[in-house]
This record gives C-alpha cells, sequence and structure tokens, in this order.
C-alpha cells in the first residue's frame, strides 16, 4: 500500500504527464499549421511519450491499491511567435517535471518507500534526456538564428529525432 502523501504525489504526477502530453500536442498542431513538417512529427510523438508516461504512474496507482483518477486539464497555450519559443517553453516544461519528480523520490526516501523510489528512478533518467535533447535543439536554433534555409533543413532533422530520448 502506498502512503497518502506518496499516492497523492504520484496523482499530481499524473497530471502534470497527463498536461505535458496536451501541451505538446498543441505545439505540434502549431508547427504542423506553420509548414514545420519535421518538429509537428517530434511533437505529435514527444506528446504520445508523455501519454505513455501518464498511464505507467495510472498503472502503478491502480497496481499499488490505490485507484488513478483522470484529471480534468486546462487548455495548453496554442499559438507561438517561432520554433525557437515552442522549443524554450517545452524545456521549462521539462525543468518543471524535472524538479517535481525530484520531490517525489525526496518523499519517497523520507518515508522509506523503496518500491516507489524504484520505479520513479525511470523518469529520473527520462528527464535528463527529455531536458538534454531540448537543450541541443534550442542551441541548433541558436546556431540556425535567421537563415531560413538551415531552418528548412533542420525541420527535416527533427522528424527523426522523434523518440530519440527513448
Ligand atoms: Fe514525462
Ligand atoms: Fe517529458
Amino acid at each position: 500500500m502506498l502512503s497518502k502523501n506518496i499516492e497523492q504525489l504520484l496523482q499530481d504526477q499524473v497530471k502534470k504527464e497527463a498536461s505535458s502530453s496536451q501541451t505538446y500536442l498543441a505545439m505540434a498542431c502549431w508547427a504542423d499549421t506553420k509548414g514545420f513538417e519535421g518538429a509537428a512529427n517530434f511533437l505529435y510523438s514527444h506528446s504520445d511519450e508523455e501519454r505513455e508516461h501518464m498511464l505507467k504512474l495510472i498503472k502503478f496507482l491502480n497496481e499499488r491499491g490505490s485507484q488513478a483518477t483522470v484529471p480534468a486539464l486546462d487548455a495548453p497555450k496554442k499559438d507561438f511567435s517561432s520554433l525557437m519559443e515552442v522549443f524554450k517553453s517545452l524545456l521549462e516544461h521539462e525543468i518543471i517535471v524535472t524538479a517535481s519528480i525530484n520531490s517525489i523520490i525526496t518523499a519517497c526516501l523520507q518515508e522509506n518507500d523503496h518500491l516507489t523510489n524504484n520505479f520513479m528512478q525511470w523518469y529520473m533518467t527520462e528527464q535528463m534526456e527529455e531536458e538534454q535533447l531540448a537543450q541541443s535543439i534550442i542551441g541548433k536554433l541558436e546556431m540556425i538564428g535567421s537563415d531560413t534555409s538551415s531552418l528548412y533543413l533542420f525541420d527535416k532533422e527533427l522528424a527523426g529525432l522523434a523518440g530519440a530520448g527513448n
């Protein structure tokens, strides 16, 4: 059985993963309609991954004697000024999620909940990879600057990066 505190933290994390999935889906819609086909593919696939993260938590809660609640979500931001804004905001979002996973692990250690701690380690590794990937995309976009033909080529490359964090 999970403690009430850990159960609540995991439930809050379900909402954060669901919200990541919706946020990246809205970003994919923006990219898809602005001609950034590669970025759109990357973001659609990233949105799917976040849904998987949410499902993994839901199943863990259900298997550990709790019943997961499917959360209501606010509509995500739908308009962006550039691909750079999209990926900067994606990175900011991931940094918040990393902090949240970090505090779940801290709570697990305080309560000697080694099983949940062990389960959450996978998320920590995933966060590190996702942050690195977002960081490197931002770095490339910075190099590209206002060079539209390089941006066009990089967009094609982005499609290939989809799922690279897995
Ligand atoms: Fe996630
Ligand atoms: Fe993520």
